[in-house]
């Protein structure tokens, strides 16, 4: 039986961690296509806390309650689904509305839960691995025996990558702010990791590669985009996520010629269930078999009930944390 009323959290004004605010809502109802998931856990992202700060409105359509993933039991189906039945458990990246205690997600935006996973871990990993996927391998075209370096190695999306360049025959070098991150992403795999507050990446990248590295992930942006020109080698792919320090710097740009580079970037969150399924197919097919057989698990840091989202806000701007926060119902 499905409730009449559901718990949810929304920031009805921008501001820091203390204005996210638990709400009464009806739970939503699935249209074509969608499913109904009874959400057991929620995960916490960056774009989460830069909604709440009133810089990453959701997309048109998209709820306003906070949350981009979750898992949970199917409870209801919309018309026309076709991929799964009431009690399966899935793990699905939405749009919106994820911290609550039901969410609507398109069948083809969401995943098995992975044979042996919690839920807590199911609901870490659709934001971090569809953008991982689709930016460091559909975009920078990874490749086994490169070299990837990562900036925010200790992040969600940073810890991801370190794994999933690993599992799939890659090499990494991990930028961080200290030395407990340094020692987290060396035990997730990464063959070098820099303190950046110590260190200069763009000399240990040149040391460790000899010749610069085939693909940079890049949240920062900022100074590092130079610097990034620099510690790149000839042919290689830089993709933009998100620019932590600022979106504005002043680039010498003869690098990106000298070196064939290739700068991109892209964002998940309006791009269109279809493009997203695509995604979708990519993770169940390389990436899935991979969780299943062990070779990688989301890095849980901390777990909060729902009714604590200020909490694992507050968790996430002090940067702390290693790997994901995730919300319990
Ligand atoms: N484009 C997309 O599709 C997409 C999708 C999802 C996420 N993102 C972006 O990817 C980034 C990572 O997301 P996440 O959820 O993994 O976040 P997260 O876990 O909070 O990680 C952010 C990390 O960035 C590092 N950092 C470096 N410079 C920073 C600065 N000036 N201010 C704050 N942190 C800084 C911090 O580690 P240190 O202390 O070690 O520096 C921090 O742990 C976010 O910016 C997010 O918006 C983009």
């Amino acid at each position: 039986m499905i409730p009449k009323s559901m718990r949810a959290v929304v920031a009805p004004n921008p501001g820091g961690p203390e204005v996210l605010t638990l709400v009464e809502r009806p739970p939503p109802t699935p249209g074509p296509g969608e499913i109904l998931i009874q959400v057991a856990a929620a995960g916490v992202n960056r774009p989460d806390v830069l909604q709440r700060l009133g810089g990453y409105a959701p997309p048109p359509g998209a709820s306003d309650i906070l949350g981009l993933e979750v898992a949970g039991e199917v409870v209801a189906l919309g018309e026309d689904v076709h991929m799964y039945i009431v009690g399966d458990s899935v793990t699905a990246l939405i749009p919106g509305g994820g911290y609550a205690e039901y969410a609507i997600a398109h069948e083809s935006n969401a995943l098995p839960a992975p044979l042996g996973f919690s839920m807590v871990e199911a609901a870490a990993i659709p934001e971090t691995f569809f953008t991982v996927w689709t930016n460091v391998f559909d975009r920078g075209k990874l490749k086994a025996g490169e070299w990837l370096l990562v900036h925010g190695g200790s992040s969600g999306i940073g810890t991801t990558a370190i794994m999933l360049a690993k599992a799939l025959g890659s090499k990494v070098i991990a930028t961080v702010g200290d030395e407990v991150k340094v020692k987290a992403c060396k035990r997730l795999g990464a063959d070098v990791v820099v303190n950046y507050k110590s260190e200069d990446f763009v000399a240990a990248t040149k040391e460790a590669t000899g010749r610069g590295a085939d693909v940079i992930l890049d949240m920062v942006g900022g100074d590092y985009v130079s610097r990034n020109y620099q510690a790149a080698a000839v042919d290689g792919r830089i993709v933009q996520i998100a620019f932590l320090k600022g979106p504005k710097t002043e680039v010498d740009l003869r690098p990106l010629m000298m070196k064939r580079l290739v700068h991109t970037g892209s964002t998940l969150r309006p791009r269109s269930a279809d493009e997203k399924a695509i995604i979708a197919e990519h993770l169940r097919e390389k990436v899935w078999p991979l969780l299943e057989a062990g070779r990688c698990k989301p890095i849980i840091d901390s777990t909060f009930p729902l009714e604590d989202a200020d909490k694992a806000h507050a968790r996430m701007e002090s940067s702390a944390h290693i790997g994901k926060i995730v919300l319990t119902m």
